[in-house]
């Protein structure tokens, strides 16, 4: 019998605790003994609960019971998240944590304590909700050498940018029904801004390198700025709008960016829609794989944590290798990443195709009807040498009285 404690009764602590209630049979089975809840952890008491009987407010309780071996951190944030697990990995339990912000801020840290005390500290629902992928990289992809790792990873963008490129609706509009339909947190930030996309590519690409990587030295840009504008151009390229997480590898180091990027029909990511997400691996042996399911929600993150346990009770006695050390990666800078440039801009092509031409070369373009504006599809080049072409064509149309460009986004669209 293994004694456990989840910390934290929110939406993902009370699924585990419903999981290990339900599935207690299968559960024991598969890790070879029993898991007993034996404490749950929240500053609030829960009467009418489950698991009423086992609340605890005071994390001494759970810090000095030797016989609890097995802490799950629900509690998200990093106060008091961090302390708390950093003091059950000291006192030599193992920790499974679904919390993205302390896995991208203190995960080599708390591995390396973890490999000290010979315990483990698991983190499968850290990213993509339910979907394995952690493990994935981990254990099935072990002999791989992962060259590239692009994901759709936030559930709550993906519903937003879904129902924009299918109802024309902006993006205000479905951001409140996101909220409504307990998506979207009331505040969204760290959603809409890619905040939460950029922890979890930084996990993942510190898994891929076995180094770890400061999430602040990733590029993020969010989705505020995509209108349906955007979409109704995307509907003419047969393309759609996603927010990516991406990672490749480029010499030492890796090209890391969190942006929305067009997309076209014939991207594997291209039909994740709605709250699901979608890992697109690309490795030496293999070639491309992609992994895909619930991201968020209540039972299927859950059930990564669940799993986690699993492999923690399977492995009572020793620390499994996984992760990254102390080494930092280095991410290129965004400016020497290349990429082609979606661009809309006021007026019309025939008055500016000087213009363009002189600043972009040649250029797809695209015109809606009625519409005060026009696009364009670069070639590819680099995030420095658009920036340069683009200030250049903003100059000069604001010279002659003009608005210039309204919009660019990245674009990975073939011709
Ligand atoms: N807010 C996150 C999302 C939850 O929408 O994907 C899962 O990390």
């Amino acid at each position: 019998m293994m004694y456990a404690a989840i910390m934290g009764y929110g939406t993902i602590g009370s699924g585990v605790a419903q999981i290990l209630e339900e599935s207690r049979e299968r559960i024991a089975n598969g890790a070879g003994q029993e898991i007993a809840l034996k404490y749950v952890l929240d500053l609030r008491d829960f009467p009418d609960s489950p698991v009423a009987d086992r609340i605890v407010h005071d994390f001494q309780v759970i810090e000095s019971d030797e016989q609890v071996k097995l802490v799950v951190e629900t509690m998200g944030g990093l106060n008091p998240a961090y302390p708390f697990v950093k003091a059950c990995l000291n006192a030599g339990k193992h920790v499974v944590t679904s919390n993205k912000a302390l896995v991208a801020a203190h995960g080599t840290e708390l591995l390396q304590i973890a490999r000290d005390k010979g315990v483990n500290f698991f983190f499968e629902a850290s990213v993509g909700g339910g979907i394995p992928i952690i493990r994935t990289l981990y254990r099935c992809l072990r002999g791989e050498e992962i060259q590239e790792i692009t994901g759709i990873l936030n559930g709550t963008t993906n519903y937003i940018l879904t129902k924009m490129d299918r109802e024309g609706a902006s993006f205000d509009e479905v951001l409140k029904e996101a909220q409504d339909l307990g998506y979207a947190e009331r505040n969204p930030e760290a959603d809409v801004e890619g905040h939460d996309t950029c922890r979890k590519i930084a996990i993942l690409t510190a898994m891929v390198t076995g180094k770890e990587v400061n999430y602040e030295d990733i590029y993020t840009e969010g989705i505020t700025k995509i209108t349906d504008m955007d979409f109704r151009y995307a509907k003419e390229m047969g393309a759609s709008v996603k927010l990516l997480g991406s990672s490749r590898r480029k010499g030492g180091e890796v090209c890391a960016r969190v942006a929305p990027v067009m997309i076209g029909k014939d991207h594997p990511l291209y039909a994740v829609s709605g709250v699901y997400n979608g890992i697109l691996v690309k490795s030496d042996m293999l070639g491309v794989s992609m992994y895909y399911g619930s991201g968020a929600g209540k039972l299927p993150t859950a059930s990564a944590v669940v799993a986690d346990m699993i492999e923690a009770a399977q492995n009572e006695q020793m620390n499994i290798p996984i992760g990254w050390g102390e080494q930092r990666q280095k991410v290129a800078d965004i400016k020497t990443a290349e990429c082609r440039y979606f661009v809309r801009i006021a007026g019309t092509f025939k008055e500016k195709a000087d213009l363009i031409r002189r600043t972009f070369g040649e250029v797809r373009t695209f015109v809606l009807e009625g519409a005060d504006e026009f696009a364009i599809l670069t070639r590819k080049m680099s995030e420095s040498e658009y920036e340069k072409q683009a200030a250049v064509l903003d100059d000069e149309c604001r010279k002659s009285g003009g608005e210039g460009i309204r919009q660019r986004l990245r674009a990975e669209l073939e011709d």
